[in-house]
């Protein structure tokens, strides 16, 4: 049983972006797996790991909610900001604390990221997939890029 499980809930119905926030759950469970085992190498090898998946998903759908011209777009983009900053401070926590403490800090991040796929990213996902139906030409780079709905 993963720490974390995928459930429909967190499905955007864009399909690189569903991609990219499973690989970003599957993260979090290597984590998790990483502080059990309580080898702090592994574990903040992990959290570098997370971090750089998250920064790249961020610019990524930054790009996407600018191309839809998002209303919500700087609320969105600082909210990404704080998340990665928050995760920065939590690594460097996690380089001296014990199995227990880095558990405790995983369990207070993993549902930062999840609720923000949960509350946040889904806001976006029917205006995405408006402009990928009845904006984006056929062959717009972009919709190949973030997949057809
Ligand atoms: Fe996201
Ligand atoms: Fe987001």
């Amino acid at each position: 049983m993963p720490y974390l499980a995928w459930s429909d809930d967190l499905d955007t119905r864009i399909p690189e972006l569903d991609a990219q926030h499973r690989v970003m759950v599957q993260h979090i469970n290597q984590l998790q797996a990483a502080a059990a085992s309580g080898e702090p190498e592994p574990l903040l090898q992990a959290m570098d790991g997370l971090i750089e998946c998250l920064r790249e998903h961020f610019i990524f759908e930054e790009k996407v909610l600018k191309m839809i011209d998002f209303s919500g777009f700087e609320e969105h983009r600082q909210t990404h900001d704080a998340i990665l900053e928050k995760l920065r401070e939590y690594r460097t926590r996690m380089e001296t604390a014990s199995v227990a403490e880095a558990e405790e800090l995983i369990d207070t991040l993993g549902p930062w990221v999840v609720d923000h796929i949960r509350h946040d990213d889904l806001d976006f996902g029917p205006t995405v997939r408006e402009w990928l139906r009845d904006a984006a030409p056929p062959d717009d780079p972009f919709k190949q890029l973030v997949g057809d709905t």
